[in-house]
């Protein structure tokens, strides 16, 4: 048994628990999934995967993505990406519900499934449906020779390496890396971005594995921040734009390990209801980073603080606006706002991170949940 306990600390690489591992491995975990597909100074974006689909992507009306749980939120991502690049009209479906509502499916469409462990029940099934109607399907996968990747017609591995945590974390900015470099793909082959656009996105790109590096370095003050909120019922998180899929996942992560309520919304939409549960004991998390949406994010901070809400906010590196409402602001670098979800996550891992540890819950296998849920 002593033996045992060594083995998995040695697997653990010195750290409490894979969840953290895995936060930190992802400047290392991004940098692989980049490896070999992108070329910045030549503004290049290479899928060897997806390559024999080019002349259909170039000409396809729609795409329509499927997938679960955090997979779901990383191709919210893509839509945005997709369609401000590529300008294809995307569809975010989640696979449990598509393969029971006899959606129109044509041999136009192509389908995206998004799964880390490619064994998820219901994107298989959506899978096998989409494709008995004729789709084209291109997986995004974590673990290499799973069952999805053998029922796509094409597809990108995300070369994250092996996740452990049951919450998802480097698995999802991996998946999102994917998309991006997909959305560039598209938009390169249909002609839809510039090639100094290009060049200057894929630069911005092939240094965020730094700027992860750099958000990191918060994490004295994330754990600072989780004591203060840990005893907490209840708490919102709030995004826009790109950051609301960003919201929705800091909310999935803090619920699934720390067993608080959590629940993320469109920051605008938090007065079509939610405005009436803040409180002084009402913690809000907000995607408050310096990009199109920055004004409005910031009156939505003010109405919180109007009702005593206790904020928290993730902000751009040297932010001093959202600084003189929030309560505890966390920065992270500034970058393109295509990368917005891939540094804006970051914080909130280690927050739901250190808050669950806090609490005493076990964080690499929360109560009633499995790494991959094979059943429906
Ligand atoms: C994420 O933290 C979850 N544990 C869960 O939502 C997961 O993302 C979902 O079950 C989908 O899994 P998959 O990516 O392996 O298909």
């Amino acid at each position: 048994q002593e033996l045992e306990l060594k083995l998995e600390m040695l697997e653990k690489g010195g750290f409490d628990h894979f969840m953290l591992k895995e936060i930190y491995e992802q400047p290392r975990s991004i940098r692989d999934c980049m490896r070999g597909r992108i070329y910045p100074e030549e503004g290049k974006v290479q899928l060897g995967g997806i390559k024999e689909f080019v002349e259909k992507l170039k000409n396809i009306d729609r795409i329509i993505i499927v997938a679960c749980g955090t997979s779901w939120h990383a191709g919210l991502v893509g839509e945005y990406l997709i369609e401000e690049y590529a300008r294809i009209p995307v569809e975010v479906e989640y696979a449990s519900e598509f393969r029971y509502r006899n959606p129109i499916i044509t041999e136009k469409d192509v389908v995206i499934a998004i799964s880390q462990s490619g064994e998820t029940a219901d994107t298989m099934a959506a899978i096998e449906m989409a494709k008995e109607r004729g789709a084209t399907i291109f997986g995004i996968c974590n673990v290499a020779g799973a069952s999805i990747p053998r029922l796509t017609h094409a597809g990108v591995y995300t070369h994250a390496g092996p996740e452990i945590g049951v919450a998802s974390t480097k698995a999802f900015t991996a998946q999102v890396t994917v998309l991006t470099l997909m959305a560039f793909y598209m938009a390169q082959q249909k002609g839809t971005i510039t090639q100094s656009k290009l060049v200057g996105l894929l630069t911005e790109l092939d240094n965020i594995p730094n700027k992860i590096q750099i958000a990191l370095e918060s994490n004295d003050l994330i754990k600072e921040v989780a004591s203060k909120i840990k005893d907490s019922r209840n708490c919102l998180f709030l995004g826009r734009g790109s950051g609301f899929p960003v919201a929705l996942e800091g909310a999935l992560k803090l619920k699934e390990i720390s067993y608080i309520h959590a629940e993320g919304y469109p920051a605008a939409e938090m007065k079509h209801g939610p405005i009436a549960l803040i409180d002084e004991e009402m913690p809000v998390v907000f995607i408050a980073t310096q990009n199109s949406s920055y004004e409005k994010v910031i009156s939505n901070i003010q109405e919180v603080k109007a009702r005593k809400g206790k904020v928290i906010a993730i902000v751009t590196q040297g932010d001093t606006e959202v600084k003189k409402m929030a309560d505890y602001c966390i920065e992270i670098p500034d970058s393109d706002e295509a990368f917005l979800p891939l540094l804006a996550t970051i914080p909130l891992q280690l927050l739901s991170y250190h808050i669950a540890v806090m609490r005493g819950c076990n964080v690499d296998q929360p109560r009633n949940l499995a790494k991959s849920v094979t059943v429906e």
